[in-house]
């Protein structure tokens, strides 16, 4: 069905080769679709005002068409022209951590894709904190509506080759700018009205959040199945690698012996953990995320990890769960959704 040639433009040093910025911008003003870095996961961008290069976006990614894009800028001007009015508390925020990963919700002015929007009244918008990505929506001098460059449910991406296997043949062009930084996604906050809740937790932490404009909530629905969660993509499964996930509350032990049990049955078997703990296992696979004293290396490498399960073609995951301090809310976020939004709980043997 998809027979797209997909061209790869590497970017090592942006102002030696603008002209190639200049490339992928056009292909976004001619409305097709253009993967870029950003500062979290890779984006699958288009022109967030037309109708036909935003369906372009659902289609690729085979993405719910209820569930709303957010939408790139680089300057303060273009958010003016999207938005009827900018609370209080995200013209603080904004001034603190633009550019950088954290999304608002805003009411929505006229002039974008309703498809996009998927159409709310409201609209999510960041700027992102990459040269690449900001030279780019710079160089279109469009509004980008992007999410996560990833086929839907599967683990957003994190370097180009991940995007290269999941859209190869669906879009036109991927810029590579190497490895994103951050590794998830921006954090989504709705202030437009009462205390200001966090949608989606991301990049930028609670705590930070707070630190800025005092009391902030998460929405309840993230920890708790029965509500339907405020931000249309928080009730998906997603991030999900292809084999069953298990995010084990327990001791070392308990992780191992349910290994040892699916081994015993003759399945191929993973364990995600973390340098610490990496020689403590055996197992057929097992992965290191990070560094479990420093959660912002386990966010930049969840992503990875969750995909190389996949290439390894294990038949069970079984994963150690994390603080929820910090970057840990997003981290425990992602991990719950891979795990179908169950967490086994085992006392020790
Ligand atoms: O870091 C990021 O935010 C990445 C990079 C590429 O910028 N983008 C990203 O987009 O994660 P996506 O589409 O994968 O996730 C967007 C999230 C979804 O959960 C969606 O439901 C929510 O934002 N969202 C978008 N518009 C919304 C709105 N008007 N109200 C509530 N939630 C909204
Ligand atoms: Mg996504």
């Amino acid at each position: 069905m998809y027979k797209l040639k997909t061209s790869v433009i590497k970017i090592d040093h942006l102002t030696k080769q603008h002209e190639e910025i200049i490339e992928a911008a056009s292909l976004l003003k001619a409305n097709e679709v253009v993967a870029f870095p950003t500062e979290t996961v890779y984006g699958l961008g288009a022109n967030a005002k037309s109708e036909e290069a935003v369906r372009k976006i659902f289609k690729a990614k085979g993405r719910p068409s209820d569930n709303p894009l957010i939408i790139h800028i680089a300057n303060q001007g273009q958010l003016e022209e999207l938005v009827t009015s900018i609370p209080e508390p995200a013209k603080k925020l904004m001034e603190v951590f633009w550019p950088g990963p954290l999304t608002f919700i805003f009411p929505k002015s006229n002039g974008l894709s309703e498809t996009a929007t998927a159409g709310l009244d409201t609209v999510a918008i960041r700027m992102p904190d990459h040269p690449v990505a900001l030279a780019l929506i710079e160089a279109a001098n469009l509004p980008i509506a992007a999410p996560s460059a990833n086929l839907s449910g599967k683990p957003s991406p994190t370097s180009a080759e991940h995007v290269y296997k999941d859209m190869e043949g669906r879009i036109r062009c991927i810029i590579d700018g190497g490895e994103t930084g951050v590794g998830v996604e921006s954090t989504v906050l709705d202030c437009t009205a009462g205390v200001p809740m966090i949608l989606r937790p991301g990049g930028i932490t609670k705590e930070q959040i707070e630190a800025v404009i005092g009391e902030v909530r998460i929405d309840p629905a993230l920890h708790n199945d029965e509500a339907a969660p405020k931000s249309p993509g928080m009730k998906y499964t997603h991030y999900a690698p292809n084999a069953p996930f298990v995010l084990v509350d327990g001791s070392t032990l308990v992780l191992q012996g349910l290994v040892d049990k699916k081994r015993k049955e003759g399945y191929k078997v993973g364990v995600l953990t973390t340098s610490e703990m990496k020689d403590a296992y055996s197992a057929d696979v097992i992965i290191s995320c990070g560094n479990r004293d420093d959660l912002g290396s386990v966010a930049a490498g969840l992503y990875e990890a969750l995909r190389k399960f996949d290439d390894e073609e294990v038949d069970f995951i079984y994963s150690e769960v994390f603080s929820r301090e910090g970057i840990g809310e997003a981290i425990m976020n992602r991990l719950t959704k891979a795990a179908g939004n169950t967490i086994l709980e085992v006392n020790d043997i």
